[in-house]
């Protein structure tokens, strides 16, 4: 009989068999920046997680600091929508100001930008609009100056969530031409039209005003269709990889990891956070325990970075 239990005994040698530790760095936290000022708004089905105005920015971004988070993720809410999403890529827009104040007043939190459009046009898609179509290869240059311009203020990464056909190596160009070529591509490269998304969408106010998301990103019953979008975006030169949403797509991440040399992350979602932050309220889970298990599995299954809300909570957890 083999005794397994022998490495189970206590502490101290269950520490020391460890495969998977977590660490504050493998995580980036999500922020969700809104214009005006003196606003601090809670996202009601995300308890926790607020939209911050530029000027109520520091309380967040402190926080952030001091629990040596890997990075942030951001996501601006102008007030101006039209068709175009012009807010996307202009000069003075929401984001770019963001990206600005952070660079400069924390130079040292790596900043990484989520390139789409939807938060910015009013019809709420990820792209150009030709009555119910969604158009690919028009929507291309939007996301290129979108991609430019927030790097052009400060951004460190970007990363595109459109999943349009062919963004990768358009941004690469587009971030080439105008002399970025050491900014890094994190690319949504296997993301599925999922349902988990739904507080997300209250959160960034992007809910599509008609039709859904279905005709640009994945059926969730395809794993091997996964596996190609990852190629192809390698092939398009991104940097890392991502899978998401996390936790119902665990195989899809660990398939990408045996399958590709390539750093990958995966986006522990909305929904997910806040099925998790339900049964917590409800004191029907550990929420403290659950959260770190799920990210321990995200870990396991072969993620190098986890992009989830949980960071700030779980950092805290870790230390303590
Ligand atoms: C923008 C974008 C979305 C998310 C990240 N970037 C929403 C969507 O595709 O509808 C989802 C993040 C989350 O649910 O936490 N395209
Ligand atoms: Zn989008």
């Amino acid at each position: 009989m083999y005794r397994f239990r022998r490495l189970r005994r206590d502490e101290r040698i269950r520490s020391l068999m460890q495969e998977t530790r977590l660490h504050p760095k493998d995580f980036i936290y999500p922020i969700f920046v809104i214009e005006g000022q003196n606003c601090k708004n809670p996202v009601e089905s995300m308890p926790g997680i607020f939209q911050y105005s530029i000027d109520r920015l520091d309380e967040i971004l402190e926080q952030v600091q001091a629990a040596d988070i890997g990075g942030i993720m951001l996501f601006g809410i102008p007030d101006h929508k039209d068709p175009e999403g012009s807010q996307a890529y202009a000069k003075d827009g929401v984001t770019q100001r963001a990206v600005r104040y952070i660079k400069q007043n924390y130079p040292q939190i790596y900043i990484v930008v989520d390139v789409c459009l939807c938060e910015y046009t009013s019809h709420g898609h990820c792209g150009m609009v030709c009555g119910e179509e969604i158009l690919n290869d028009e929507t291309l240059p939007y996301l290129v100056k979108m991609a430019v311009s927030l790097v052009e203020a400060g951004a460190d990464m970007a990363a595109p969530s459109d999943m349009m056909d062919g963004r990768v190596a358009a941004i690469r160009e587009g971030l080439d031409q105008a002399g970025f070529i050491q900014t890094p591509i994190m690319a949504y490269s296997a993301k599925f039209a999922s349902a988990y998304y739904g507080p997300f969408r209250d959160a960034a106010q992007s809910a599509p005003g008609f039709g859904d998301r279905k005709s640009y990103q994945m059926d969730c019953a395809n794993g091997q269709e996964a596996l190609r979008e990852i190629r192809a975006d390698i092939e398009e030169g991104a940097d890392i990889v991502m899978v998401k949403p996390a936790l119902a797509y665990l195989d899809v991440l660990k398939e990408a990891a045996m399958t590709f040399d390539m750093p990958l992350a995966v986006y522990n979602v909305s929904g997910e956070y806040a099925m998790v932050k339900a049964a917590a309220a409800k004191g029907w889970i550990d929420e403290r325990k659950i959260v770190l298990e799920n990210l321990t599995a995200m870990k396991r299954a072969g993620a190098r970075i986890i992009i989830t809300y949980h960071a700030l909570d779980a950092a805290r957890w870790m230390a303590d």
